[in-house]
C-alpha cells in the first residue's frame, strides 16, 4: 500500500512521462526518492512534489534513479560459463536434429547492453568454430530509452568489461581513448528496442513477433517489482520461452509461487531454470 504523496508523485511520472511505477516496491521507491530529496534539498516528501510541479526536469532525474542500470560483461561468471559449456552445446545438438536454424535469445532489461553482448560473443565464439550454422538472434529490451542508446553505442569503462578474458577484450573491443567498443561484429548480433515488462496490453516485444525464445534473461529486474508485477512479467517470461527453453533470473531472485512447478532449477550454482512443458 502506497501513500498519497507517493502515490501523487507516480501519478505526476505516469502522466508527464508515460512511466507506470505503481507496481515497483514501496520501500525500494521511498529509498530513492529520499535520496533525491537530499539532492533538491526538500524536506518532505510533499515539498519534493511541490518541487517536481514547479521543475519537471527532476522528473527525469528520478526516472533515472528508479531504473537502476548496474550491469557488467559477464555479471555472474558462473552462470555464463554454464551456458557456454553446458547449455549452448545442448541447444545446438537439439537444434541440429531438428533441422532449425534460428537461435533466439532475448535479454529482458538489458541495461547498457553488457548483457547481450556478453551472449552474443558467446555464440559468435561457437560460430566461428563451426560447431554451428544457427542463426542468431538477440533481441535486447529495457524501458530506459537513455540506457538504450548507450547500448547502442556500444562504448564502456575498463570496470564493465572487469569480467572479461584476456583474449575475448582484445578480439571483440576496441580501445578508443580510455573506452572499450564493442565490435562491429558483435553489434550486428543484437537488437535494442524499448519494452515495458509490466505492459498488461503486451505479451513479447514487438521486435520478436511471436517470442519463441530459446533462452531468456531477466536479471536484477524482478527484485524492483511487488508480487502483482512479479506475477505479469513471470507470465511473459514463462510464454515467451520455447518447450525446453532457459529462464535466467539474477543471484536473488526465484520462480513466484504459481510458476515455481514450471520451471525446473539447473543445479545449484547459478540460477538458471528449464521450462517445463
Ligand atoms: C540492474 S539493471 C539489470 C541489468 C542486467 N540485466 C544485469 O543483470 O546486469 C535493471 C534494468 O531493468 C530495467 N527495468 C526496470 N523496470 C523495467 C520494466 N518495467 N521493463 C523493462 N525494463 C525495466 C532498468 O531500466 C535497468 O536497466
Amino acid at each position: 500500500m502506497k501513500n498519497q504523496p507517493l502515490t501523487n508523485i507516480l501519478n505526476l511520472l505516469k502522466k508527464q512521462r508515460g512511466f507506470d511505477f505503481t507496481g515497483y516496491r514501496t520501500s525500494m521507491l521511498e529509498r530513492r526518492i529520499q535520496k533525491r530529496l537530499y539532492s533538491t534539498k526538500q524536506k518532505k516528501i510533499t515539498d519534493y512534489l511541490d518541487f517536481l510541479i514547479n521543475h519537471p526536469n527532476e522528473l527525469d532525474n528520478l526516472i533515472d534513479i528508479f531504473t537502476i542500470n548496474v550491469s557488467h560483461f559477464f555479471r555472474n561468471p558462473l552462470t555464463f560459463e554454464y551456458i557456454q559449456k553446458i547449455i549452448m552445446p545442448e541447444l545446438l545438438i537439439n537444434k541440429s536434429k531438428e533441422n532449425d536454424k534460428s537461435l533466439r535469445i532475448w535479454s529482458a532489461g538489458c541495461s547498457f547492453g553488457e548483457e547481450p553482448y556478453s551472449m552474443a560473443i558467446i555464440i559468435n565464439e561457437f560460430l566461428e568454430k563451426e560447431e554451428t550454422r544457427v542463426l542468431p538472434r538477440i533481441i535486447a529490451t529495457d524501458i530506459d530509452k537513455k540506457a538504450l542508446k548507450i547500448a547502442t553505442a556500444g562504448s564502456y569503462t575498463s570496470k564493465s568489461i572487469k569480467n572479461v578474458k584476456y583474449g575475448l577484450v582484445s578480439k571483440y573491443f576496441d580501445k578508443v581513448d580510455d573506452k572499450f567498443v564493442i565490435s562491429e561484429k558483435i553489434k550486428k548480433l543484437v537488437q535494442f528496442s524499448f519494452f515495458d515488462l509490466t505492459d498488461k496490453n503486451r505479451e513479447v516485444p514487438p521486435e520478436s513477433i511471436f517470442g519463441g525464445f530459446d533462452i531468456v534473461f531477466c536479471r536484477n529486474v524482478l527484485i524492483y517489482f511487488d508480487l502483482d508485477y512479479q506475477k505479469i512479467v513471470f507470465n511473459k517470461l514463462y510464454k515467451s520461452l520455447n518447450k525446453n527453453g532457459y529462464l535466467v533470473l539474477g543471484e536473488a531472485e526465484k520462480p513466484i509461487e504459481g510458476f515455481k512447478h514450471k520451471f525446473r532449477r539447473e543445479n545449484k550454482c547459478c540460477k538458471i531454470y528449464k521450462k517445463i512443458g
